[in-house]
């Protein structure tokens, strides 16, 4: 019986459940994939640190390139984090020695996936990321095998639980995004630096992945519109319940003819609407194509238990022989898309005014709106602090170009206009 030697780089908490779990489930995984799986070195930044684990004897290996050039390892996981610096050195390196490698490291893949990809090409290995998107739930071996025989047009979801337990909160308690975000940093949910979760970064990486592997396009990681949820208050939540709507961020990628439009925003979605339903830290993705029509896929985000089934996942597929390409299709036949002017762009908007009480306002907006020929559905304006007032409508359909005119030009007035809230209004019993 053939056995494969693994090296898990990156003890933190993904790491150290990975080990767990692989010690754990060692006699399973040897009757699933019928060859047993040996962790034979693993490597930390603190070799000191007490990480409440009994590691076997001499397992622990201080230099990282003493384990890439070890010949008897055959998997390298990287669970170290981060774009550049060391994660970098180490599934770059890897592939080089050959070794096929697993990792989790979505910011790492979005940037550098292409290149990854056609090295693990040429050195005859594998490089999977399933723990890259969507923690546990399998979305990338779905796209790539359970979708592999239709054309996907459109995939989009909740791919950020952070953001997502922050909005359900805020709405459940009725407690402004900054109390709210500090519990979610209590509870392990938000790192001490939120930027990468809040401010939508995290799931740019994840939508730039999963639509190069939806779509067959090299990766799209910039020059698409990113936007978090920190201006959100909970009188937008508040209006938005007001009018059948949930705020989600959403990430969203649409291949149109042989461009791709991708965004990640926050939303007003239909509360009877399948990913308004979503709550806490789950994620959700739906995948719509040919022949199959739309799927949906649920489960939990992130966290220790669920990324490391995926890394398991991703361990075990390896040694099946089950994943040859990284990105579903050999790097060569990837094509290069450009992307949608988002300007150009259609829907219905959520704005809200925090402006001085004061006359002339209302018709101040209203005219520039419809300057820009845009027209208004609903209206409601609420007293807000002293002096202040909530100017909160919807618009009808309109041009994300002729919106954005509007709210530039307003916002230059700040006197006037203390805050400006715009969320786009996604109708999707319209798609
Ligand atoms: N946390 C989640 O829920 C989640 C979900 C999906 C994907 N991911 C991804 O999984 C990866 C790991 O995340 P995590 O939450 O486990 O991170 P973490 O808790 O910060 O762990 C990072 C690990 O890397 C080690 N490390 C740092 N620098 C190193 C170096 N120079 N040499 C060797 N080891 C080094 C650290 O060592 P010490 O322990 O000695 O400091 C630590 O064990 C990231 O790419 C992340 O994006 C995480």
């Amino acid at each position: 019986m053939k056995e494969f030697n693994l090296a898990i780089i990156g003890l933190g908490n993904i790491g150290l459940e990975v080990y767990k779990n692989i010690k754990k489930n060692a006699s399973d995984i040897k009757k699933k994939t019928g060859f047993k799986l040996n962790i034979s070195q693993i490597c930390a930044k603190d070799i000191k640190k007490n990480r409440g684990v009994k590691f076997s004897k001499n397992i622990f290996e201080k230099n990282i390139f003493k384990i890439i050039n070890n010949p008897e390892i055959d998997i390298i996981v990287e669970l170290i984090g981060g774009s550049e610096g060391v994660a970098k050195k180490v599934v770059f390196e890897s592939i080089k020695k050959n070794k096929h490698v697993v990792t989790a490291n979505k910011s790492l893949i979005s940037k550098h996936g292409d290149a990854l990809s056609i090295l693990a090409e040429k050195h005859g290995v594998n490089l999977l990321f399933e723990a890259a998107v969507g923690g546990g739930i399998p979305i990338i071996r779905s796209i790539k095998q359970g979708l592999i025989a239709n054309r996907l047009s459109h995939i989009y979801g909740i791919l950020n639980g952070t953001t997502n337990f922050i909005l359900t909160e805020m709405e459940k308690r009725n407690e402004s995004f900054q109390t709210i975000l500090k519990d979610a940093q209590k509870l392990g949910y938000a790192e001490s630096n939120p930027t990468a979760d809040v401010d939508g970064f995290d799931a740019a990486d994840k939508i730039s992945i999963l639509s190069s592997i939806g779509f067959g396009s090299k990766i799209i990681n910039k020059g698409f519109l990113v936007e978090g949820i920190r201006n959100i208050e909970l009188e937008d939540i508040k209006f938005a319940k007001s009018l059948g709507y949930k705020i989600k961020l959403l990430a969203i990628a649409e291949k149109i003819g042989n461009k791709v439009k991708q965004r990640v925003h926050p939303c007003l979605i239909p509360n009877d609407i399948d990913v308004a339903n979503i709550d806490d830290v789950i994620n959700a993705v739906v995948v719509d194509g040919q022949p199959i029509g739309r799927t949906i896929y649920e489960g939990p985000g992130a966290g220790k238990g669920p990324t490391s089934s995926a890394v398991i996942s991703d361990i075990t597929s390896i040694m099946l022989g089950n994943d040859e390409f990284s990105f579903g299709l050999a790097p060569s036949a990837k094509k290069k898309m450009g992307l949608i002017n988002f300007d150009n762009h259609i829907s219905r908007y959520y704005i809200r005014f925090l402006t001085k009480d004061v006359s002339g306002v209302l018709s101040k907006i209203t005219l520039a709106l419809a300057k820009n020929k845009i027209s208004i559905a609903n209206l409601l304006q609420t007293p807000s602090k002293s002096g202040a007032a909530n100017i909160m409508l919807i618009t009808h359909v309109s041009k994300e170009l002729n919106i954005k005119k509007v709210l530039r030009n307003l916002s230059i007035n700040k006197k006037l206009f203390k805050k400006i809230v715009m969320i786009r209004v996604r109708d999707l019993k319209k798609l």
